[in-house]
């Protein structure tokens, strides 16, 4: 689809602007560029193609051209003090896929804290950048890179979790523009409840391995414990042998279930 025929499929939701680009490095970077020069809120940069697709802590996120959806959203504090952080923001983004991967019949869950999982196999990975002058935060670049076609899923070598794609879990084609739309429609939804206790229940509700025995790893430090859910700020809730309960901040972290 070329810039023209998207903006027409997105004519019904109050977008900005989009920017539809066929090779980028990262859409995230050239939306930091745009927010940069004023991109108002609501402005997608979109690419068939990343060339340097990233992750957290600078790991790489595979996106061949023409078998993923990668965009990025620009989102505004409309005012000074929104309570909109990154954390939260990463959140948006993965109750929005996950809602909309739902009406397809798919049952997604959360990854914390930026991953969505199909049948416990990462089929989309958030990353969500800030960028401030001073303690002023000007922008949030909301970074969604979602697996559609069964080619969009990186060699197994590469992976250190496992992944799969949204046609391989539905075995049939889907149209990744009309996702974009919808994904879009659900943010600006649950953009106007983020924080409150609806917005934390869904999400909780999302979650992968609850209840059930998980590592989390910091690089140095592995902890197991029973996942609990999230504490009403959305970090993550360890139960630890003994019945104690452990608070973990989303950071370097890796999640794992513990078999
Ligand atoms: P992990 O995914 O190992 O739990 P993480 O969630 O912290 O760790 P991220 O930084 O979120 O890792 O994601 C980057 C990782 O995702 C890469 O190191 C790579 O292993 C994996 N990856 C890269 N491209 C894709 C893709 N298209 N689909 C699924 N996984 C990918
Ligand atoms: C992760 O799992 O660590 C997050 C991966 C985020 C990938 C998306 S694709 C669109 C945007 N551009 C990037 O370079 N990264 C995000």
């Amino acid at each position: 689809m070329n810039q023209a025929e998207i903006e027409d499929l997105l004519l019904g939701i109050p977008v900005s602007k989009v920017y539809c680009y066929q090779t980028v490095s990262s859409t995230n970077d050239l939306a930091i560029e745009w927010a940069g020069k004023g991109a108002l809120d609501f402005t997608i940069v979109i690419a068939d193609h990343q060339t340097r697709g990233r992750g957290r802590y600078g790991r790489s996120w595979f996106t061949p051209p023409g078998a993923a959806l990668a965009f990025s959203l620009i989102l505004r504090p409309r005012e000074k003090y929104e309570n909109i952080k990154p954390a939260s923001c990463t959140a948006l983004g993965a109750v929005a896929v996950s809602d909309v991967l739902g009406r397809y019949g798919l049952t997604p869950q959360i990854k914390w804290p930026n991953d969505v999982l199909l049948n416990r196999k990462k089929v989309c990975g958030i990353l969500t950048e800030a960028q401030w002058v001073g303690d002023y935060l000007q922008a949030l670049i909301l970074g969604i890179g979602i697996n559609i076609a069964p080619s969009s899923v990186p060699p197994k070598e590469s992976l250190n979790y496992p992944a799969t794609s949204v046609e391989l879990e539905l075995e049939k084609k889907v149209n990744r523009y009309q996702l974009l739309k919808d994904i879009i429609s659900q943010v600006r939804t649950w953009r106007e409840q983020i924080n409150t206790p609806k917005f934390f229940a869904h999400w909780e509700q999302l979650l992968a391995f609850k209840m059930e025995n998980v590592l989390v790893t910091n690089g140095e430090q592995t902890i197991e414990g029973t996942l609990v859910g999230l504490t009403p700020n959305g970090h993550l809730r360890l139960r630890l042998a003994l019945g104690l309960e452990r608070e973990i901040v989303a950071g370097e972290i890796k999640l794992r279930p513990a078999k």
